[in-house]
């Protein structure tokens, strides 16, 4: 099994002349390799000992990891996050099954300050409800556990993993199994005398989930063979920037989840008709801004439309080098996700944070993180 980095076997590496990068020598060197024998030459993937189904395996945590999110997001917009008082990561598979466990776990939530301060009036079947949405959002994350960790434990047995690959996906395993802790932490701020859960823990939360996706992501990419063309530093930095700045828009996001900030003011573009709101000018410190709901709204809107005018200009910058079609399409599809993340925003907002319209800005999130992900991956030093 070879253990060369994928970056020395990617694709198309030398290129002397402009007439390599023409449309039609790259569409002729592609054509050769789909009816050569061995499969395309510059195939990262094959080459490094990887396979198909470690890929397949990659993309499905992935895609797993990305519906975790969005339920997530339903649990929490649904308040239904504080309704399970118990952890017990390896024996608590089990649903309720009887009356009996039922009532116990009601009692147990009724002894929380969710219920006396918020939920009071709730029955055993309003319970139930929420019950559901946190009991599916941990029997996922279980089974993102299983789906992990069983084939990776079958490829590295059967020598199937490329030796550059293993590290990542034990940081992978180990930032996965983190999250279960870090979940139940952010659920422990939430049982005390507050019934809400602490804004930064959840931005840790989804932080941690985002890390883990885009590990995820980045590692398939770098499996899927494809021909490329080499970009500009330029590009590359940029890429890489844009992927670290999208990861503080989303944690400005949660906490704007998190402190239920999105509720404060719905207008666009003005806030309360001021582009600056008082909250903004009274907080003087940094904790007091990030725990000013009205101020942290401030912050995600400004953040989230700079974030979106750097992919345009990304975008804008991209089209005027020579890139291959692997490299162009997740690069438009980028830049029409930014205008369709921001369009969400903007509605979710403006609409009072409805269930449908939040999660979808949610997910929203996630796509645009993976494609820049993907895109940075795209366009790699060859
Ligand atoms: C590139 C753009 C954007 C990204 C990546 C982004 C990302 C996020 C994320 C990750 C959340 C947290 C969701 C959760 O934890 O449930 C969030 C929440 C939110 N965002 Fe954005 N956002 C963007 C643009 C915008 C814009 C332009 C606005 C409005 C002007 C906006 C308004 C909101 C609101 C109101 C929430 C709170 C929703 C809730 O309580 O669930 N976002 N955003």
């Amino acid at each position: 099994m070879g253990s060369r980095h994928p970056d020395s076997a990617t694709v198309f590496v030398s290129f002397g002349s402009r007439f390599d990068k023409t449309p039609w020598f790259v569409a002729q060197r592609r054509l050769v390799a789909l009816v050569s024998p061995e499969g395309p030459p510059h195939s990262a993937a094959m080459s490094d000992g990887a396979s198909r189904p470690v890929v397949v395996w990659l993309v499905l945590a992935a895609a797993m990891v990305f519906i975790m999110a969005v339920i997530g997001a339903i649990t929490r917009l649904t308040e239904s996050g504080l309704s399970m008082v118990e952890w017990r990561p390896l024996i608590g598979a089990l649903p309720p099954l009887s009356e009996a466990d039922w009532q116990r776990l009601f009692a147990e939530y009724r002894a929380t300050p969710e219920f006396r301060k918020l939920n009071a009036w709730m029955q055993l079947d309003d319970f139930k409800t929420i019950f559901w949405w946190e009991y599916i959002h941990r029997l996922w994350g279980r089974l993102i556990g299983l789906v992990f960790a069983l084939p990776l434990a079958w490829f590295w047995w059967r020598d199937r993993l490329p030796s550059w690959l293993k590290p990542w996906l034990l940081l992978a395993l180990a930032l996965g199994g983190l999250q279960g802790i870090v979940g139940w932490w952010m659920v422990a701020s939430g049982l005390v005398d507050a019934p809400h859960v602490s804004h930064y823990r959840l931005a840790a939360h989804l932080g941690l989930a985002v890390l883990v996706y885009g590990l995820l992501l980045a590692l398939a990419e770098r499996l899927v063979p494809a021909p490329l063309l080499p970009a500009s530093r330029g590009l590359r930095r940029m890429s890489a920037s844009l992927i670290a700045f999208a990861f503080v828009v989303i944690l400005s996001g949660a906490l704007v989840a998190g402190l239920d900030a999105g509720l404060v003011y719905d207008t666009f573009p003005l806030m309360g008709g001021q582009w600056i709101p008082d909250e903004v000018r009274l907080a003087d410190d940094v904790g007091t801004f990030l725990s000013t709901p009205a101020a942290v709204q401030f912050l995600h809107r400004w953040l989230a439309k700079l974030l979106a005018l750097g992919i345009f200009v990304f975008w804008g910058m991209a089209r005027r080098e020579s890139l291959a079609p692997a490299q162009r399409i997740p690069l438009d599809v980028l830049a029409a996700m930014a205008a369709v993340q921001v369009g969400l925003g903007i509605l979710t907002l403006l609409f009072h944070v409805p269930v449908s319209l939040a999660t979808a800005h949610q997910a929203g999130a996630l796509i645009l993180f993976g494609l820049l992900v993907w895109c940075a991956g795209r366009l790699r030093r060859l």
